[in-house]
């Protein structure tokens, strides 16, 4: 923790100011510098500035990011002057007192109307809150201090010319917290509500808060019940001019009311009793009357409208009748007598707004003391107080009156108990310093309280007495009776005072009297001091209020009991006050106080805008000027020995960084040190005093200095240090690296070396077991060659015993054997295979054997001539002779003419012609004796002209005969020796000549064509009996023209290719004596 707190930065009020923030420093001081200082601290949103403890604050009228939690937080348990000026600085400074010191507190708060003391009780409020202790129990006693500134301010606060907000009621109020400083409770006093507003309010300005909200914010139901009507301009005590305030949403703040009001405590009975008296305020107003005169000639008034007053009586539970009395007649009671007198229409608006008046005003009384209630602290145990003062300030308007009199005597009192205070404190400090006292001229503005409050002559007094007194009684009497007394008085001004030097100011009216208060002159209008101060609510109309069955109306109203009836006067208004502003100051004397004193920079309500002139006119009348010289009368900054060692020890080299002493001797080398001439200080007990600002300037001027240089200092050492251990750092990296590195790369060196072994050794190993393997290969070779050539020498060996066993051919011979086998397996196979017997049969088994090769060819001719003789054997003798004739055509035709091959087929027949069988041809038949070769019918070609005629065609063995087809004659006999030629072309005609042997008998016709089918038959059949008769060869000719002998010519058969249109019949023509042409299709 020690540690700790040695760590924490020491800030001061000094640090980054703005100006000065302390007004003491000012130098030079005079009223421009300080409005100068004010002005520029306000331009810079720095809206508090110190003289001494004292706060100043400056309107800022606009809402500034300066109250956060988090300042709060900065604010707490610091020192007065370590932070930059604030309300929070000297309400933690207040609130710590209370709870570390056991001194009683008070917080005054002065200022003119709008100069921002509500807020600032608020902000002083809030702060205390939030840092005084926590707890359920705690923060319920919190949170109804904080609600009661909303139910107050509805009902105590309104909007006027200068304020929004404005307080129309002075407030005191006590936080009283136990030993531990957590908060008990509270009590509040009001002082002098503004009850006139009630009834009328001057232009411009609204009725107090709670009638516009009502009116606004309430549900209709509720507005039916308390007999309203939303409407504003219903009701005559509700100024129109400004009943909306911009910014202010009185709906809203309703609500916050009504729920402020049941966090303070009030039932919800209560709550709707207290609005129901504020529905009957604003109904009264509208309670209007006329003259009515009687016969005795008496004035008289009567209620116009009677609806209204009934409905009051509703709302109120009064007898209509019995109000309407009130309104009416005036009792005055004196000893036992008892006079009534009627009103005139005058006194009955009086009443009404009298009893307007005091009915609100009573109602707020009442309002406070159940607040009080509810706030009070719950324990008997001694407790510590914390008041708060939100007192209006000082007011000078164009019209003042009795309330701006009060108000006013009231801030002169607090002027006073501020000055006393302030120099009292400053005169003890000096006695507790041990330093010694010097005069302070200041302005002592008791002789101005001593003339309004003196019991004897003073002005309240003055006033009291005209009241009491028998007799006429008028405003004027009083003023007169103030010339009198007053006259001599320096703070008195008036035009009738027998001063000589008022009698031509036409600035002060003859109805009016000034004063001179320390803030400034004010002109008082006397018109309505007397009726004021009295206060005057006629008792027949308290006594009607008593009569009402609402319980809080009769509570308010308790001289109305006609039991407890008193004839003594009540207390006037002025008198009540300055008792209870004589509590109020006797109250605070006992409290250590705390001043903040608000100033309004416009009076426009609006930020940023600082009027110097109306700033002045403050400053002078709160007197901060003299607040500065009395201030700094002797010296004008004190600090305590250690924070003033703290902040300036770096500026000698004894007391930095380290001072071992006691804080004083180490201020006291300092000073010496810095040759600080003697008279510029003071040493007391526990602080310095420092006599001006210019050297205190000085010395923070040397201390800027010489932080920039231990800044850099710092800067250096620190770079230093962060260079150095940044390299040791690498360093440390650096070896860790290595050694891991190194590590990594024996690792890597050792597992390759371990591998490389490996390789060699199994290399090795292997070329080992390669080497034992090839000799045991080549042994086991060598044994196997040993076995061969051992094989092959006992072979060689037995061979040569043996070969003498062998014959020399044995190789031919198995061979021939082989061969035979061979042969064997052929022609066994060929048996199996062999074709069929059919010479036309052209299979053969295919060739086994390349070397058999021939025999196969020969064995396939052989075994088809084989088969062919087969065949022939079959045939009969007549079968031979055919097929001798056939191979006799075959040779003699085959190859040479086109018409052979047709022959082959057709059997040879002979004779076609059975000539036996047909009797027609039995005389040829008989004619014949040899054996006919061939009968066969042909055509005989003419010689003449190529046209044929059949015949009939015999051959014998001896003879060639021709005979007629129909008669079977014989026509021409050959004999076949005669024959020498036969002549034939090579195509597929049937034609031929047979040529005869010239000069014989046969012959004188010449040679014979014919044409026939058989051609081939006839011819080789001829050929063949020639040749058997006369052993000779008849000549063949085959030629595609020869010549034949026609009797004498000689004439050229020529065939050629013709066409095909005599069909396929061949034609012959006679062409002329040489020429017969054969055409062959
Ligand atoms: N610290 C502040 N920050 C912001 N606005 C402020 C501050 N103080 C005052 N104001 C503004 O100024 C207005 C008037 O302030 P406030 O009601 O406190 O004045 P007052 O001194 O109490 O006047 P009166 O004497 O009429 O009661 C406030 O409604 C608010 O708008
Ligand atoms: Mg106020």
């Amino acid at each position: 923790m020690e540690t700790m707190a040695k760590m924490e930065v020491k800030t001061s009020l000094l640090d980054n100011m703005i100006g000065v923030g302390d007004m003491v420093l000012l130098e030079p001081l005079s009223e421009e510098t300080f409005i100068n200082n004010l002005k520029k601290r306000f331009d810079h949103s720095e809206i508090y500035t110190y003289i001494g403890s004292v706060v100043i604050s400056v309107n800022p009228y606009r809402s500034l990011p300066i109250y956060s939690p988090e300042k709060v937080e900065d604010y707490r348990n610091r020192n007065f002057y370590e932070l930059s000026p604030h309300i929070f600085a000297l309400s933690d400074e207040a609130y710590r007192s209370l709870r570390d010191q056991d001194k009683d507190q008070c917080i005054l708060i002065t200022g003119e109307s709008g100069a921002g003391k509500t807020e600032a009780s608020k902000l002083v409020m809030s702060y205390v809150a939030a840092v005084c202790g926590k707890g359920a129990e705690v923060n319920q006693v919190k949170e109804q201090l904080l609600q009661s500134n909303p139910v107050l301010e509805a009902f105590g606060n309104a909007k006027t010319v200068r304020n929004d907000n404005s307080s129309r009621f002075g407030k005191y109020m006590d936080i009283e917290f136990d030993f531990k400083g957590d908060p008990l409770g509270g009590v509040i006093s009001n002082y002098l509500l503004e009850k006139s507003r009630v009834v009328k309010q001057p232009r411009g300005e609204r009725n107090f808060h709670v009638f516009y909200q009502l009116l606004s914010g309430a549900s209709e139901e509720l507005l039916n019940k308390l007999k309203l009507e939303r409407d504003f301009s219903r009701y005559n005590y509700l100024s129109l001019d400004s009943a909306k305030v911009n910014g202010v949403d009185d709906a809203a703040n309703f609500r916050t009311v009504r729920n402020a009001m049941q966090i303070v405590g009030f039932m919800d009975h209560e709550a709707e009793s207290v609005l129901e008296v504020v529905a009957a305020v604003l109904k009264l107003g509208n309670i209007e009357f006329k003259p009515e005169s009687r016969v005795n000639g008496l004035d008289e008034s009567k209620i116009k409208d009677k609806n209204e007053l009934k409905e009051i009586c509703e709302l109120t539970g009064i007898d209509q009748s019995v109000l309407e009395r009130a309104f009416s007649f005036r009792t005055v009671e004196a000893k036992q007598e008892k006079v009534s007198t009627t009103l005139n229409v005058a006194q009955a608006y009086y009443a009404r707004d009298a009893l307007a008046k005091n009915l609100y005003s009573r109602l707020f009384s009442w309002l406070v003391n159940r607040i009080n209630e509810s706030i009070k602290a719950q324990t008997k145990v001694r407790k510590k107080v914390m008041g708060v003062l939100d007192i209006y300030g000082f007011e000078i308007f164009e019209d003042n009156s009795f309330e701006q009199f009060i108000i006013n005597y009231c801030n002169e009192k607090l002027q006073q108990i501020f000055i006393e205070l302030t120099l009292k404190e400053e005169q003890e400090e000096y006695i507790r310093e041990d330093i010694e006292w010097t005069h302070i001229d200041y302005f002592n503005n008791a002789i101005i309280c001593d003339l309004i409050e003196n019991n004897t002559n003073g002005i309240l007094a003055m006033l009291d007495e005209e009241c009491l007194r028998p007799g006429t009684v008028t405003d004027e009497t009083f003023l007169e009776k103030l010339n009198q007394v007053c006259a001599t008085h320096q703070h008195f001004e008036s035009r009738m005072s027998k001063c000589s030097r008022f009698l031509n100011d036409t600035s002060l009216p003859h109805s009016c009297f000034r004063i001179q208060h320390y803030a400034g002159k004010v002109l008082y209008q006397v018109e309505g001091f007397v009726d004021k101060n009295n206060d005057l609510l006629y008792r027949d109309l308290s006594q009607a209020m008593w009569k009402a069955s609402h319980a809080l109306i009769k509570s308010l109203f308790p001289e109305g009991n006609p039991a407890k009836i008193n004839l003594k006067r009540p207390p006037t208004a002025g008198s009540q006050f300055k008792a209870s502003v004589a509590t109020l100051m006797k109250n605070l004397q006992t409290k250590n106080p705390n001043y903040i004193r608000c100033i309004k920079p416009n009076d426009k309500k609006a930020a940023h805008i600082f009027n110097e002139a109306l700033v002045c006119h403050q400053i002078r009348y709160l007197g901060l000027l003299e607040n500065v010289r009395v201030r700094r009368a002797g010296y004008a900054f004190r600090q305590a020995y250690e924070p003033c060692l703290e902040r300036y020890k770096m500026l000698c080299k004894q007391t930095w960084p380290h001072w071992r002493g006691p804080a004083r001797t180490g201020v006291e080398v300092l000073f010496n040190e810095l040759e600080i001439p003697m008279e510029e200080y003071s040493f007391g007990r526990s602080k310095i005093f420092i006599r001006n600002p210019r050297t205190l300037f000085k010395l923070e001027d040397l201390r800027k200095q010489r932080l920039e240089d231990l800044a850099t200092l710092i800067q250096k050492i620190y770079r230093g240090w962060k260079c150095r251990t940044h390299f040791l750092l690498m360093r440390k990296s650096q070896i860790v690296i290595a050694a891991w590195y190194r590590r990594y790369a024996q690792q890597k060196r050792y597992q390759q070396i371990k591998s490389s072994a490996l390789v060699i050794q199994s290399y090795i190993r292997g070329w080992k077991a390669r080497k034992i393997l090839r000799e045991l290969k080549h042994q086991k070779r060598c044994e196997e060659a040993a076995t061969t050539i051992a094989a092959y020498w006992h072979g060689t060996q037995v061979r040569r015993e043996y070969r003498k066993f062998f014959r020399a051919n044995a190789g031919k011979k198995i061979y021939e054997f082989t061969l035979q086998r061979i042969m064997q397996k052929y022609f066994l196979e060929m048996k199996n295979k062999m074709p069929s017997l059919s010479p036309i049969d052209k299979n053969w088994p295919s060739r086994p054997y390349l070397f058999l090769d021939s025999t196969h060819k020969e064995l396939k001719r052989i075994f088809h001539l084989w088969r062919c003789k087969k065949y022939r054997d079959q045939f009969t003798d007549q079968q031979k002779l055919i097929y001798e004739e056939k191979l006799e055509a075959s040779e003699l035709f085959k190859d040479k003419k086109a018409l052979y091959p047709s022959s082959v087929g057709q059997p040879f027949q002979g004779a076609y012609l059975e000539i036996n069988k047909n009797p027609k041809y039995k005389k040829l038949k008989d004619a014949i004796e040899e054996k006919i070769i061939i009968a066969e019918v042909v055509n005989k070609i003419n010689r003449a002209n190529g046209k044929s005629t059949s015949r009939i065609f015999l051959l014998t063995n001896n003879n060639l005969l021709l005979a007629d087809q129909k008669s079977g004659q014989i026509k021409s006999e050959v004999p076949l020796v005669d024959v020498t030629k036969v002549s034939m072309s090579s195509q597929n005609d049937g034609f031929f000549a047979v040529h005869l042997k010239e000069g014989s008998e046969a012959a004188s016709k010449g040679d014979f064509l014919f044409s026939s089918d058989h051609l081939i038959e006839m011819a080789t059949k001829l050929y063949r009996t020639t040749l058997s008769q006369t052993k000779q060869k008849l000549n063949i000719e085959i030629s595609d023209e020869f010549l034949v002998q026609f009797r004498q010519d000689k004439v050229c058969v020529k065939f050629i290719q013709g066409s095909q249109k005599n069909g396929s019949v061949p034609t012959c023509k006679r062409k002329n004596n040489r020429l017969l042409e054969v055409a062959v299709p």
